[in-house]
């Protein structure tokens, strides 16, 4: 419409020029087309240059909705890529972050294999595993570390039983599902399922079967010593508790208890140190793992004290680990209360139950067994309940962990 305009004018200018050279009332007119004609000009110069300038903030506008676009595309894949890994069973690989206790004790070498055997690559798993050393600070920091890397599940053996509710929010905050094994959480409920032994069980079998051993032999004062695990694990709790349920009952004697740290040179730092105070004096010692009663066996050793069946002193240990029931066979250990570390392909079944989408149980217990040879097999119950003890043989030691 514009141009329409300027070609009007200009035509109507160059009429009154001619016209001009004929007369001066025409020459005046001639100059007011001219101006008229400038004025039409610079018009049509402001307005291709605001065309050209719209046009500009079109393009750029186009730019900015493209980048924008890209961006979301963008964003769109990597959530996609999100969404993928977080399904991982579907064909991904599954990240599992394990804050393992440490390596303390035979029974601990053989959770660790057994996680790491279920957890491998072979089976769709990247297991990212932390020995915390026995040290509770070093493991919360695991965790959040876990939580740092996005992994899609933690498994967590604590190892004491409190002190988890604000790490636990923590992943719950982070929707990573909480996977306890072997010993128990005991302050917070912000977890998926426990898995393990039943500790005080396990103590109070030691202690029935300890009662039901000694009227068999006439035994008829119990004075005993226990080397405890570490201060605060469930697993400690529960074995000092249930033994003690049994020895109140019965009117036993516990002259000393001290913890041993679930290691054998802490089992014989305190047996060592318990030779000296009561010597002569007792006639049971209970180790809360194998370990501990492998350091017992060398203090009381070097003190000169006998141990084992028909000896002075009846030694019960627990854990049942291979080493375990090899000083049960060589008539060391009297009887040895099993605790399976072999938990490990369980708790795979609950990550895949909740890879399906469904609730796996909260509690998963995995049974244990009692251990002893044939002369220390004696009948006893737990809460009501028989038991049965396994003879040590060759096969069995054979078949352990
Ligand atoms: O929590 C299980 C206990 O911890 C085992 O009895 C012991 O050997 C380990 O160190």
């Amino acid at each position: 419409m514009k141009r329409k305009i300027l070609s009007v004018l200009l035509t109507a200018a160059f009429v009154a020029a001619t016209i001009a050279g004929c007369g001066g009332a025409a020459g005046a007119a001639a100059d007011t087309a001219g101006a008229a004609a400038d004025t039409a000009a610079a018009a049509a110069d402001t307005a291709a240059d605001t065309a050209e300038a719209a046009a500009d903030t079109a393009a750029e506008a186009a730019d900015t909705a493209a980048d924008a676009a890209a961006d979301t595309a963008a964003t769109v894949e990597e959530a996609a890529e999100e969404v993928k890994e977080a399904a991982g069973g579907a064909g991904g690989t599954i990240n599992v972050g394990f804050a393992q206790v440490g390596h303390e004790s035979d029974w601990r070498t053989a959770s660790t294999k057994s996680a790491q055997d279920v957890f491998s690559e072979a089976n769709g798993y990247n297991l990212s595993f932390v020995d915390c050393d026995n040290d509770s600070a070093q493991q919360l920091e695991a965790v959040r570390g876990f939580i740092e890397q996005g992994v899609d599940y933690i498994i967590i053996d604590p190892i004491v039983s409190t002190g988890w509710d604000t790490v636990l929010a923590e992943c719950a905050d982070a929707d990573i599902p909480v996977i306890v094994i072997d010993r128990t959480i005991d302050d917070s409920d912000k977890y998926v399922s426990w898995v393990g032994s039943d500790f005080l069980t396990e103590g109070k079998a030691a202690g029935e079967w300890l009662k039901a051993y000694a009227e068999k032999q006439g035994i008829k004062e119990i004075n005993a010593l226990i080397i405890q695990g570490t201060t605060g694990s469930s697993a400690q709790i529960g074995r000092t508790d249930g033994f003690s349920e049994i020895a109140d009952r019965e009117g036993w004697t516990i002259l000393d208890k001290q913890t041993g740290d679930f290691t054998e040179e802490g089992g014989q730092q305190v047996m060592e140190s318990y030779c000296k105070s009561y010597e002569g004096k007792f006639n049971v010692v209970v180790c809360e793992n194998d370990n501990e009663a492998f350091g017992a066996m060398t203090a009381m050793d070097n003190a000169g004290v006998k141990y084992g069946p028909g000896n002075d002193v009846i030694l019960i240990s627990y854990d049942a680990c291979t080493a375990g029931l090899k000083e049960v066979q060589a008539g060391k250990i009297t009887a040895d209360f099993e605790c399976n570390p072999l938990a490990a392909p369980t708790v795979e079944g609950v990550i895949q139950t909740l890879q399906s989408g469904g609730t796996p149980e909260a509690q998963i217990l995995v049974p244990d067994n009692w251990y002893a040879l044939p002369d220390q097999i004696v009948p006893f119950a737990v809460d009501g309940k028989d038991q049965s003890m396994v003879e040590v043989t060759d096969e069995v030691i054979e078949a352990q962990y």
